[in-house]
């Protein structure tokens, strides 16, 4: 099953609730929300409130993807505004385990996020308790930027040791997901395909993520 998570990054800020609305027309089906701290990665952007109002602007599952240091000390504030899915970076983690079960344990969903420079071999140890891994395809702290190719085999491996290993957690795509990119993800193994950019970049974002969508699920039938 394919998901298009819709990210907020590239919206009209002053009209989230709007934007959201389109995206979802157009077949997103997650909201991804970029949190960043200004110290782990060079921007900042929003924080628990936004997502307590997104909270009543949507049904759909709202993604965190935390980009910010000391992830533990602001898990429950995102739960508490409404947070589905929580995603920490492997690279701030000292204590990933724990980290991933203080996720749990407010009933989210729990992520681990590598970025491009992060092999998957750093995983190992936690592949068996994570809902999903988020791999990116960009340095995370801006939209729009360019695609890096090796987060394919980075896909491709995860989506080979959960077969070998029997494990049930999701792959995740983040960075430069668009029309001419999206195929390749999703043949690798993708399923969860983040797209700010994309979808809210320029046009109409109902039209962008249906069309998005329709190549994803496209190349979602060329699996091999
Ligand atoms: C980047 C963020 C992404 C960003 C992707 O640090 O994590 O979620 O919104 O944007 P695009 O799809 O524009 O590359
Ligand atoms: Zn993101």
């Amino acid at each position: 099953m394919i998901d298009l998570a819709a990210s907020i990054l590239s919206a009209d800020f002053a009209h989230l609730a709007d934007q959201v609305e389109q995206a979802t027309a157009g077949g997103a089906s997650v909201i991804h929300v970029d949190v960043m701290d200004g110290h782990f990665v060079p921007n900042l952007t929003i924080g628990p409130p936004v997502v307590k109002s997104l909270r009543k602007a949507t049904r759909l599952p709202l993604d965190c993807h935390l980009m910010i240091e000391n992830p533990d000390q602001y898990i429950e504030n995102f739960a508490e505004a409404g947070a589905d899915w929580i995603s920490v970076h492997q690279e701030v983690c000292p204590h990933l385990n724990r980290t991933l079960h203080l996720i749990k344990s407010h009933d989210c969903l729990a992520g681990v996020v590598i970025n491009p420079a992060t092999p998957v071999e750093t995983l190992s140890e936690v592949l068996d308790i994570v809902d999903y891994v988020l791999v990116m395809s960009v340095n995370p702290g801006f939209g729009g930027q360019k695609f890096i190719s090796g987060a394919v085999h980075k896909i491709r491996k995860l989506a080979e040791i959960r077969s070998q290993r029997g494990y049930a957690y999701r792959i995740e795509v983040d960075g430069g997901v668009d029309l001419g990119t999206v195929g390749e993800v999703v043949r690798a193994g993708a399923e969860i395909l983040v797209a700010g950019n994309a979808v809210f970049g320029k046009g109409d974002a109902k039209q962008n993520a249906s069309a998005l969508l329709e190549a994803a699920r496209s190349a979602s039938l060329q699996r091999v």
